[in-house]
């Protein structure tokens, strides 16, 4: 293996020994309320940290799309939720394939949808297992709670498919602006889809799994009675917008960024190696704030282009052309995805190489 300091810039890092605490922790937690953990696969795109996941007790992944399944699929995972709502023949096709496989199920928010799915399951004389997504205030996607019983039995009743459950993000938790709002708005996602979930039994149909799952609000929302399923993501890496929202403290960060100063060109402006195509464009949140943390300085990355990041160099601040800067990203999930690879490293020794093994799967 390189050593840190050999790695070609800009490198992403994530420290084995966070990610593997971050891990245990959530997995912890999962046990301590009796939930299922069902992390959500898209943050890493990894299989080495979907293993770690697994050897700690998760009971299968969550991933976003359909291509992103047939890549864990291949990679041996036996029980995958594709918590999205899936549409089109296409992706019942290739849903048929995998369910050959695979214990699956599949998010819906529509009869339209569900029955593009159905109409493939039934023809073929099997069943799929689909999940209904309730919005609970994100405003995304998912049927509000006063239509989940009506959409519900519409879907129940479609030939093909099978209701497992009911499901929810609750997204909106990272425009809160306090730890308190934060705690609110788990609050109010556990108890609205567990209500959900009793109001979809008293109509008659069978609800086994109701399903909750953001990191900010992983922790109060899964100790809600009623709720029997968690899907956090992010939690593995956490990223400069959880440290924002009080989710964690900065040592709970456990992907960087590695970048190069490559021109200090004017007195208060210096230049990174990594622009957007490195760092993503996301915004740190719940505020605005620079393009990622610059660790062990106050200057703060003010703008990015495709290959540049500009830092606005602070009075008693400063950079030397060739120098290298730690960046902690506003939003890990995106970063993992722009790159083929992660730099599995401890401290200072870089003991792996991680393949991004479904990076760009979005079909
Ligand atoms: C449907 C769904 N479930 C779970 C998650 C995981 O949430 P987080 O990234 O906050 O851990 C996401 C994230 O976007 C999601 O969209």
């Amino acid at each position: 293996m390189p050593s840190l300091h050999d790695l070609p810039t800009p490198a992403v890092l994530v420290d084995l020994s966070v990610l593997e605490r971050n891990v245990q922790r959530m997995a912890a937690r999962a046990q301590q309320h009796g939930v299922r953990l069902r992390p959500h696969a898209k943050t890493h795109k990894t299989v080495a940290i979907a293993r770690l996941q697994a050897g700690a007790g998760a009971a299968g992944l969550s991933v976003a799309k359909t291509s992103e399944a047939e890549i864990y699929a291949d990679q041996g995972f036996d029980d995958l939720f594709v918590a999205y709502p899936v549409v089109g023949q296409d992706k019942g096709r290739r849903l048929l394939r995998l369910a050959e496989r695979v214990r699956l199920a599949v998010g819906t928010d529509s009869v339209e949808g569900a029955r593009t799915l159905a109409e493939v399951f039934a023809g073929a004389s099997r069943t799929l297992e689909l999940m209904l997504k309730v919005d609970v205030g994100y405003h995304r996607v998912g049927v509000e709670p006063e239509r989940a019983v009506a959409v519900a039995r519409q879907i129940a009743d479609l030939p093909g498919v099978t209701l497992r459950g009911v499901f929810t993000h609750a997204g909106q938790a990272y425009a809160e602006e306090t730890r308190e709002g934060v705690d609110a708005v788990a609050g109010h996602e556990g108890q609205t889809l567990a209500r959900c979930a009793e109001a979809l039994r008293a109509a008659g149909l069978a609800v086994a799994e109701v399903s909750v799952g953001s990191t900010p609000t992983a922790r109060q929302a899964m100790a809600v009675t009623g709720v029997t399923e968690c899907r956090p993501g992010n939690y593995v890496f956490h990223d400069a917008s959880q440290v924002a929202l009080g989710t964690c403290q900065l040592e709970d960060c456990a992907l960087t960024v590695v970048a190069t100063v490559v021109s200090v060109p004017a007195a208060g402006r210096a230049v990174l190696d990594a622009g957007s195509k490195t760092l993503s464009s996301d915004q740190l949140r719940p505020r605005p704030g620079g393009h990622g943390i610059l660790l062990g300085h106050r200057s703060r990355i003010a703008a990015l282009s495709e290959e540049h990041g500009v830092i606005a160099v602070e009075p008693g601040d400063s950079f030397r052309v060739g120098e290298r800067v730690r960046i902690l990203p506003n939003h890990a999930c995106v970063v993992a995805n722009l790159h083929d690879r992660l730099w599995a490293v401890r401290g200072d020794v870089v003991e792996d190489e991680l393949p991004v093994v479904a990076r760009g799967r979005i079909e």
